[in-house]
């Protein structure tokens, strides 16, 4: 019998080595880019991020599951709310988030989970009951003329410990039920944390600027200390994400002290668990925000881009990837896409899959560009044409088609990649843009070898047509048509 025993234990300890085990998912600076790492391999987020309610109950859900997988997306953007995680005080039901995992995994997807907690969109309407009903305890704060609002107070350790704890008992069962999987990838804390009406919780200075700085200092230690005790438990990347300032607005008029492009530094400083800030972009001015972002410092993720309906997602997810070295983007209330809007982002992501590995290799060296027209906050729009330079080309890219006519142009979902594979040897993603290729010296002419469209599948590509004549304006450009995703490699060659 023991023998028999001895001989099954050893059988299973011979196993083990080749039984995979997924490293958590972790960021990791290659290169020119900080990039997410998943199984070991750089990954790119193709995410969508999940209406506010639609997790709540699993039957609700379970129909999407499929149309996001049509959508070609690889990552689920699912809230997890306290007030369903901790009923009553110390009594932890986990049910909503082995259910995500179930599912997701179901369909091959990866999660960013939201943690719903003290707040969400500065509001404290997550919390449970028992925080709820508890002022004394878990402290409010006052709005301008002094009335108590359902804004839990960012001084109250009380509401931080509590906070902390349900959010370390939900790494914990993750670690649990997770760490060999690693279908929870990333993990935001919170949701889009800001004070209103004012810039600061109690006594104003006077100074706004000022208000809002301390008010972000005090939120980023609050999310310190919640995602340190989590971090403590299972080690996962850790965002917050922020609403975004309007055009000539006060800290107040706006959520203040958020997770902001300006406020980058209070954040860095007060909070070292958490990994980067994150824009949530609703407004028109996406270029603007997201290189205010990077240019803080902060690797760039955007969890809320815009809604799926917004004929700009497609545009802004190529520049943001190829100029920012984006490591994934997500559109908001993906799961009620309509069918137009889903086709639409089927398309996209379908593109990014087949570029994914090319995409992540050249942001780590810098051999990427990314294009789309600029529109500021008011909605003008920017034709300029857009240079982008590498080793020995310049190239010079408009996003006006020249062979439609302008009103029949959807000038916003024109946008594009450009991504060198070797010496001569480029390729153009995305649609509705054009490109001319000069040498970057200004010494000599360059043309074009030779241009095919066509895609990649497992990494090789296959052309499915050679472009010359009219599809090249006789060797003059390369065009991206507008209407629909395409995959262009082109040679170049210099006369
Ligand atoms: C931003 C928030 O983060 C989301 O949860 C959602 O409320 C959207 N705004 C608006 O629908």
């Amino acid at each position: 019998m023991w023998r028999f025993l001895s001989q099954i234990v050893g059988a299973i300890l011979i196993a083990l080595p080749s039984i995979a085990v997924a490293e958590p998912a972790q960021l990791e600076r290659r290169g020119e880019a900080v990039q997410l790492i998943v199984d070991g391999r750089p990954f790119l987020i193709r995410g969508g991020e999940l209406a506010n309610s639609s997790a709540s109950h699993r039957p609700f859900l379970a129909p999407a599951w499929e149309r996001m997988k049509a959508m070609r997306l690889n990552t689920v953007l699912a809230p997890v709310s306290w007030e369903l995680i901790e009923p009553e005080e110390g009594r932890f039901d986990f049910s909503t988030v082995d259910w995500l995992i179930e599912d997701a995994r179901a369909h091959d997807m990866r999660l960013v989970l939201l943690w719903f907690g003290t707040w969400k969109n500065s509001m404290s309407t997550y919390v449970p009951a028992w925080v709820k009903r508890d002022p004394a305890r878990f402290p409010r704060t006052l709005d301008d003329e002094g009335q108590s609002q359902e804004i839990l107070s960012a001084h109250s350790a009380e509401t931080r410990e509590a906070d902390a704890r349900a959010f370390a008992a939900m790494m914990r069962h993750l670690k649990i039920v997770d760490e060999d999987h690693g279908t929870v990838i990333m993990v935001q804390v919170e949701n889009e944390i800001g004070f209103l009406p004012l810039a600061k919780e109690g006594t104003q200075t006077g100074d706004r600027a000022e208000d809002e700085r301390q008010q972000a200092r005090l939120y980023a230690r609050f999310a310190n200390a919640v995602a340190a005790a989590g971090k403590a438990e299972y080690r996962l990347p850790m965002f917050v994400n922020g609403a975004q300032r309007r055009a000539g607005a006060e800290p107040g008029e706006y959520p203040s002290g958020g997770p902001l492009a300006h406020l980058t530094r209070e954040w860095r400083e007060e909070a070292p668990n958490i990994d980067f800030i994150a824009p949530d972009i609703y407004f028109n001015n996406f270029a603007e925000i997201t290189d205010a972002y990077v240019a803080s410092g902060n690797p760039l993720f955007i969890p809320e881009a815009n809604r799926a309906s917004d004929p700009r997602v497609g545009a802004n997810a190529l520049r943001a990837i190829g100029r920012n070295e984006a490591m994934g983007f997500s559109p908001f209330s993906i799961d009620t896409a309509s069918v137009e809007d889903a086709a639409r982002i089927a398309s996209l992501y379908g593109m990014l899959e087949q570029l994914e590995p090319l995409i992540l290799d050249a942001q780590a060296d810098g051999r990427i560009a990314g294009f789309s027209n600029q529109v500021n906050f008011a909605g003008e729009v920017d034709l300029a044409s857009i240079e982008a330079s590498f080793e020995g080309f310049t190239f010079t890219a408009t996003t006006i088609d020249p062979w439609t006519p302008r009103d029949a142009q959807d000038l916003s979902t024109h946008g594009a990649l450009l991504i060198r594979l070797g010496d001569e040897d480029f390729i153009v993603a995305g649609q509705g843009v054009t490109f001319t290729v000069a040498d970057e010296k200004g010494a000599g002419q360059v043309g074009l070898e030779a241009v095919e469209e066509g895609y990649f599948q497992a990494g090789r590509w296959t052309a499915t047509r050679r472009l010359n004549g009219d599809q090249t304006h006789q060797g003059r450009h390369v065009r991206l048509p507008p209407g629909d995703y395409t995959i262009q490699k082109m040679r170049l060659y210099r006369y």
